[in-house]
């Protein structure tokens, strides 16, 4: 969401983005990893809010945010990192982007009932992946930029 007001001596890390924004969307796309990192109100989230607002127009922009209160809910950024994104679809499209990771993978985003024994979990981080890759290259139009809200460290991914 863009700040109702501008944001005061940002420009140094607002210009790093820009940077990393233009190299995702020029002709050879190179993704980046920005974190952003200082103390409690800074001004972390309202920067990546900000980089967010600037990337919407050339590129897909996920974010979510985390927090003490749900770091025991398993799968809670990933979960609504990627809800938004997989809603566009029809279920049977979504069941085609998990492929063979289905079992495996959907019932970490609450798409699935967990059937079976509990699956390793880097075989379900392994699956998480492979549906974001599927995601963004059916995306490539218009490439990804993540941002994550936890509490110290803001972080934005440019290019997946
Ligand atoms: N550069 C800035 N210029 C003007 N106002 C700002 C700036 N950065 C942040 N603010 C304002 O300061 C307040 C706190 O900012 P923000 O929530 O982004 O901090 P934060 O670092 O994410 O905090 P926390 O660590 O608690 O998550 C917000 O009201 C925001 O709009
Ligand atoms: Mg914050």
């Amino acid at each position: 969401m863009k700040q109702a007001r501008p944001l005061y001596e940002r420009e140094p890390e607002l210009a790093a983005a820009a940077q990393a924004v233009d190299a995702l969307c020029g002709a050879q796309a190179a993704g980046r990893l920005l974190v952003f990192s200082g103390e409690a109100g800074i001004g972390k989230t309202a920067l990546l809010a900000e980089i967010q607002a600037m990337a919407a127009d050339r590129c897909t922009v996920w974010s979510a945010r985390g927090g003490e209160t749900v770091t025991s809910v398993p799968f809670h950024v990933v979960r609504q990192l990627l809800q938004p994104a997989l809603d566009q679809f029809p279920p049977d499209e979504v069941r085609a982007l998990f492929g063979a990771w289905y079992e495996i993978a959907a019932p970490a985003l609450g798409l699935a009932e967990p059937s079976g024994p509990q699956p390793d979990p880097q075989g379900v981080r392994d699956g998480l992946d492979w549906v974001v890759s599927r995601l963004a290259s059916r995306l490539s139009h218009r490439p990804l930029v993540l941002g994550r809200f936890p509490l110290i460290v803001d972080t934005l991914i440019i290019g997946s």
